[in-house]
C-alpha cells in the first residue's frame, strides 16, 4: 500500500473516531437531562468540595441576559446549618439527610436594566445547570422554593446571612442518591404546536 493511501486511511479514523465521540458526547447530555429527577432521599455519605466546585461552575456557566450574571451561591455543608435551614422550611426537611446544600441567589440591581424578572429567570438558568451537574456527577438534588415566600427567603438570609437586597431564589439539599427517587416521562405530544398554536 502507497503512503499516500496509508496517509488517507489514517484520516479517515481520526474524522471517525472524532465524530464518535461527538456523538458520545450528544448521547450523554440527553441521558442527563432525561435521568434528572427531585432527589429527595440521601445515604449518609458527604458530598466531596471538588463536586461542589464543580456543580457550582456549571451554574454559573449559564446564560443570561445581556450576560449580566447577577447570581451567587451559598454552598453549605455543615450539619449544623443544614439542619438549622430545615427547620424553618416546610418542604425542604429533607435538608435534614442532604450532605450538602447550594443556595441560588440572585441580585436585581445586577441584572440588565436592574430588573426583578431578569435576575429571576437568569439564576433559575443556573438553577437548572446545578441540577442536571449534579445528575451528571451521580449525585440527586431537589430545588426547594425560597422565592417567592416571603417566611421562607427571610428564614433562608437569616441562618446564612444573607444581606436583604439579596433574593435566596431556592435551596437545594443534595447529596449520594439512595436510589427509590425515579425520573417521570413527562413527554405530552399535545403540549408541542408546530408552526403555529
Ligand atoms: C420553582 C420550584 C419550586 C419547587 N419547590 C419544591 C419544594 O419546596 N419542595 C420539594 O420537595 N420540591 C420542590 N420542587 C420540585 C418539584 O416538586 C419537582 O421538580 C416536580 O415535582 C417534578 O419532578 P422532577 O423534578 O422529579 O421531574 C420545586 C420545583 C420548582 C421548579
Amino acid at each position: 500500500m502507497s503512503r499516500m493511501c496509508i496517509s488517507f486511511l489514517m484520516c479517515l479514523l481520526i474524522a471517525g473516531s472524532v465524530h464518535a465521540q461527538e456523538d458520545a458526547n450528544m448521547k450523554d447530555t440527553f441521558f442527563v437531562i432525561h435521568s434528572r429527577k427531585s432527589v429527595r432521599n440521601f445515604t449518609d455519605a458527604p458530598v466531596s468540595k471538588i463536586d461542589l466546585d464543580k456543580i457550582v461552575r456549571a451554574g454559573m456557566a449559564a446564560p443570561s441576559a445581556v450576560n449580566m450574571q447577577p447570581w451567587s451561591f451559598v454552598v453549605v455543608t455543615d450539619r449544623k446549618k443544614l439542619d438549622e435551614l430545615a427547620a424553618g422550611l416546610p418542604y425542604a426537611k429533607m435538608l435534614f439527610k442532604a450532605g450538602a446544600a447550594i443556595i441560588v441567589c440572585t441580585e436585581p440591581e445586577k441584572a440588565y436594566d436592574q430588573n426583578k424578572d431578569l435576575a429571576v429567570i437568569d439564576a433559575s438558568l443556573a438553577g437548572e445547570n446545578i441540577l442536571l451537574a449534579i445528575e451528571a456527577l451521580g449525585l440527586g438534588g431537589v430545588w426547594t422554593a425560597a422565592y417567592p415566600y416571603e417566611d421562607r427567603m427571610k428564614h433562608a438570609r437569616t441562618v446564612l446571612r444573607i444581606p436583604q437586597k439579596v433574593i435566596p431564589l431556592n435551596v437545594i439539599p443534595l447529596g449520594v442518591p439512595t436510589g427509590v427517587d425515579k425520573p417521570k416521562d413527562k413527554y405530552k405530544k399535545e403540549k408541542i404546536h408546530w408552526e403555529k398554536w
